[in-house]
């Protein structure tokens, strides 16, 4: 017979075309369960307002039940017959009920409500999901630079050396802007906890029905939409959580920048593990950082999900339209690339081999110790003009004579400036560079001790 929901008003079928056309639940599938939880609440509502009896909420009850058994055993499964997941399931439920009471609990809901509480209640699951990916990535991070508490190394800007700096301040610049991403989440979700279910097509419900109960039974602790257009209409929940995904990605593919330019034999700062890296089909000894190029590919896909969803959200009137179909598969996609990338990700960076001895070669290079020679003076009471320009002619000297600045000698320090007393060596050392920058977020081990401590407690608390 006919499944569809909307058929009685039709003389004739659908052309073929238009069902290939308007199926989604080739994808909506998934939010089977969604569904079925929401009909559970939503058979309740209806009873509590007098349109079904005690009995026959039971045996509906019962019914939600055994097909949501089937569905997770695979014995109900949706075809391409059903143009979509509320489809699907009425024709499991009326399966299981038969059509006098199996066709009761579409009273006072529509597919429009439906759709935005399930996407709502899917995409709050995988912001857990996500959220506790992103904590198991931050706590190898930590565990990373925990295992190197004193290790140097140069600090660029611009890709070029600038300052030497703790490995392990380095790492934690990336746990923190991970923390920043599952608080995003976190924030997102509370704002999120809004249930459309009640709201209708667009305008509410006739039947007396209690949309605060219903958000309550599904988890919506933010209680129910306070406008049932917005309700229907808004899908910004989605278009942020495409974004917070996307500056995930991206924040990963920052990781992974480095990752790959570090694994260069001309870096050689890292080495990583057999089991996270990739071969070539024609280059033997190929060795190659997959993991963190997919990182960085796939971010630009990210990316792409949250703009083409932005574009079909531009401009849509109030409530709902067709075009909202569009909405889901793009932001589906990026919790399931998430969800491949970062166990993978997380697995190379637990599994890495630092190399702290090249990086502490590298660190006092490239006349990365310029600026404590201008500080130093600074702290003679030089101004620091004068002593940005003393420090800029040892490098001048140095970069003429194919030397570092440690190599000068005292003639050579007298001769570029009287300030420049044999005591400036002192702080030409990369241990003493970093010891000196202890104020708050600096890269002294005292001060990047601090900032782990408080790094862990917020990672706990996740
Ligand atoms: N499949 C639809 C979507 O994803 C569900 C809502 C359909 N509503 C409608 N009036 N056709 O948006």
């Amino acid at each position: 017979g006919d499944v569809r929901l909307w058929g009685a008003r039709f003389a004739d079928g659908p052309a073929e075309a238009l069902a290939a056309l308007s199926a989604s639940v080739h994808f909506d599938w998934r939010l089977a369960p969604y569904d079925i939880a929401g009909s559970r609440a939503h058979a309740r509502a209806l009873h509590t307002a007098g349109l079904l009896t005690q009995d026959e909420l039971s045996r509906m009850l019962t019914g939600l039940d055994r097909l949501e058994a089937d569905v997770a055993s695979g014995a109900f499964v949706a075809t391409v017959a059903d143009e979509d997941v509320h489809t699907a399931l009425e024709r499991g439920l009326l399966e299981q009920l038969g059509p006098d009471l199996g066709g009761k609990l579409r009273a006072g809901r529509s597919r429009n409500d439906q759709i935005a509480t399930l996407f709502r209640m899917y995409l709050r699951d995988h912001a857990r999901i996500v959220g506790g990916l992103i904590t198991d990535l931050q706590e190898v991070l930590v565990a990373l630079a925990e295992a190197h508490p004193d290790a140097a190394m140069p600090g660029r800007t611009h890709l070029q050396h600038a300052q030497p700096v703790l490995f392990a301040h380095h790492v934690l610049a990336h746990v923190q802007a991970l923390g920043r991403d599952a608080e995003r989440l976190r924030q997102w979700d509370e704002r999120t906890a809004v249930s459309p279910y009640g709201s209708g097509a667009l305008a509410g419900s006739s039947l007396g029905l209690d949309p605060q109960a219903v958000a309550a039974e599904l988890g919506f602790g933010g209680g129910s939409s306070g406008n049932s257009i917005d309700g229907t209409a808004s899908r910004d929940f989605a278009a942020e959580f495409a974004f917070i995904t996307a500056m995930i990605g991206i924040d990963v593919s920052r990781i992974a920048e480095e990752i790959i330019i570090w694994n260069t034999k001309e870096f050689s700062f890292v080495t990583l593990h057999d089991a996270f890296s990739t071969g070539s089909s024609i280059m033997p000894q190929k060795k190659n950082p997959d993991i963190a190029e997919l990182a960085r590919g796939k971010s630009g896909r990210l990316i792409g999900n949250l703009t083409g969803l932005l574009a079909t959200l531009k401009a849509l009137p109030l409530a709902y339209n067709r075009d909202l179909q569009e909405d889901k598969e793009p932001v589906f996609d990026s919790c399931e690339q998430l969800e491949v990338l970062l166990p993978a990700f997380t697995g190379m960076m637990a599994t890495l081999t630092v190399h702290e001895e090249r990086m502490a070669e590298l660190a006092p290079a490239g006349f990365s110790l310029a600026t404590d020679i201008a500080e130093w003076l600074v702290r003679q009471g030089v101004p620091f003009r004068v002593a940005h320009e003393v420090a800029g002619e040892c490098v001048k000297v140095c970069e003429a004579a194919g030397i570092e600045l440690d190599q000068l000698t005292d003639e050579q320090f007298a001769a570029i400036s009287p300030h420049l007393t044999p005591e400036v060596r002192s702080v030409l050392s990369v241990t003493g560079a970093l010891a000196s920058r202890d104020g708050r977020g600096g890269t002294a081990p005292s001060a990047v001790a601090v900032q782990l401590a408080e790094i862990k407690a917020d990672v706990a608390v996740q």
